[in-house]
């Protein structure tokens, strides 16, 4: 149906905090799915996106909304899942800088970990609301659930030293927060949410709390950020998270409008590796609504889609675009040129960093994992990796060969290939063995590291 633009978009929701404090798991149970237990390592590497219909919506908030007097007016919700190991603060600052409102999920355990404190600073740095899930109440000591409950109501219902254990550990990651500048409060003492955080017990395990998150983002998005969330179906903002070959369907990019529309047809110019390419829309995909884009899925085709929303785009030429590139339509009286040229900018600078005249070849799946790789060979590792040279995409000869200078230059040790998430091509991996270069692969990238470091602590002895 078409839209008017004096309506509502979907807002986007960004899932943020530290590792295993149950990000995915939250979304699983909101979907019922299971793509948690599906990633390797049990860790999230990407930034997916999950499209809830606005039934879906009212549904799930139902035990809370009469009470609370809410009516559901927004069209849907899109929620951006996102990596909390420490080498994808790229990713989470993507993810953060797509949405209109974040919850940054804390383990009751827990408290505050390092990337809470770097979420925390990335949404105070782009000023982006947010509300804090205070996961796992579950495992409170003798915790009573209630399947899918509200978790204010939960709470009610526990013995004395159960909810007694709740408010120690809830006081605990208040104070860890005011030390950090931030008042916070229990969503339902908080009677001035412009200026204190509000924190929403959940479990991902029992659902409980999930009806008293989703009806607190309705609310303060409906409520608070509708002019940041006024549907406008001229102004397409479209960004690329990842690029996959799909059978059936050719090369595909996964992509998220935030807002405008995108249709079948339309030129669009893509950022690649070898530079701006214009196209146009063979199809517009997305997976069923409560479903991962970043999963295989039934998709559905469209006309026409407006955001907010997770794409799925089939088009040719698109086999080397970037992720994290904007995606633009050339409209009737665009300039093709300047178009080009924004596309391209902010690949641009990143390829502009600086490298290391003799050390390892680095190469991977997507810009954003690249981006990661590199902040953890240098920044993180101790001692740091020097990098020569990097790449995305595939492994070909032609890499083989530029590893291969390091023979040349008398360091052996770099003539390495630090290869993330990324086919190699065969006679690329015969090419290496006859001239003596190392390819690592691994599709966790401290794994890299951990070969890595293995290999030159041999080479020692
Ligand atoms: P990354 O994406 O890798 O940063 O992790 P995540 O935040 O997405 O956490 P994930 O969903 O992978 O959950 C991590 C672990 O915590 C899994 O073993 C979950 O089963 C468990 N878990 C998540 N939420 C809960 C909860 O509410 N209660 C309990 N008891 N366990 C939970
Ligand atoms: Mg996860
Ligand atoms: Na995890």
């Amino acid at each position: 149906a078409a839209r008017s633009a004096a309506s509502l978009r979907s807002p986007i929701v960004c899932i943020m905090g530290h590792v295993d404090t149950g990000k995915t798991k939250l979304l699983d149970k909101i979907r019922q799915t299971n793509v948690q237990e599906g990633e390797a390592g049990g860790i999230t590497q990407q930034i997916g996106a999950t499209f809830f219909a606005k039934e879906t919506l009212k549904d799930k908030v139902a035990v809370l909304a009469q009470e609370a007097g809410l009516e559901v007016r927004l069209p849907g919700m899109l929620v951006i899942d996102t990596p909390g190991h420490e080498s994808f603060t790229n990713l989470r600052s993507r993810g953060s800088s797509l949405c209109d409102i974040a919850i940054l999920v804390i383990d009751l355990m827990h408290g505050l970990e390092p990337q809470t404190i770097e979420s925390l600073n990335l949404l105070r740095s782009k000023r982006t609301p947010f509300v804090v899930a205070l996961n796992k109440i579950d495992r409170c000591y003798g915790w009573k659930a209630t399947a899918d409950g509200s978790s204010r109501l939960s709470l009610q219902g526990q013995d004395g030293a159960t909810r007694e254990e709740f408010e120690t550990r809830a006081a605990r990651v208040r104070m860890e927060l005011n030390e950090r500048g931030l008042n916070a409060e229990l969503y339902w003492k908080n009677e001035d949410p412009a200026s204190t955080v509000s924190l929403v017990p959940t479990s991902a395990i029992t659902g409980e709390g999930i009806p008293d998150l989703l009806l607190w983002i309705t609310r303060l998005t409906q409520e608070r950020l509708t002019e940041q969330i006024m549907f406008m179906p001229d102004l397409l903002e479209c960004t690329v998270l990842e690029v996959k070959a799909v059978e059936g369907l050719g090369m595909t990019i996964d992509t998220i409008i935030v807002n405008g529309a995108l249709r079948e047809n339309d030129r669009i110019v893509v950022c690649t590796l070898d530079g701006p390419v214009v196209t146009s829309i063979r199809a517009v995909l997305t997976p069923p609504p409560s479903r991962e884009l970043r999963i295989k899925s039934e998709y559905i085709h469209h006309k026409e889609i407006y955001g907010a929303m997770g794409v799925k785009i089939c088009a040719q030429g698109i086999e080397r675009a970037i992720a994290g590139t904007p995606i633009m339509v050339i409209g009737k009286d665009d300039n093709e040129d300047d178009i080009k040229e924004e596309v391209m900018k902010d690949f641009t600078n990143v390829m502009k960093m600086d490298l290391d005249t003799r050390g390892v070849i680095v190469q991977a799946s997507t810009l954003g994992a690249l981006e990661a790789l590199m902040q953890f060979l240098r920044k993180e590792c101790d001692p740091p990796i020097p990098v020569s040279s990097v790449n995305i995409g595939p492994i070909y000869r032609r890499d083989v060969m530029r590893a291969s200078i390091m023979l040349e230059k008398g360091k052996p040790e770099y003539a390495t290939i630090l290869a993330f998430d990324v086919r190699i091509d065969a006679d690329a991996r015969a090419y290496a063995e006859e001239v003596g270069v190392r390819i690592f692969t691994a599709d966790i990238i401290y794994h890299l590291f951990d070969q890595f470091t293995a290999f030159m602590a041999n080479l020692m002895e």
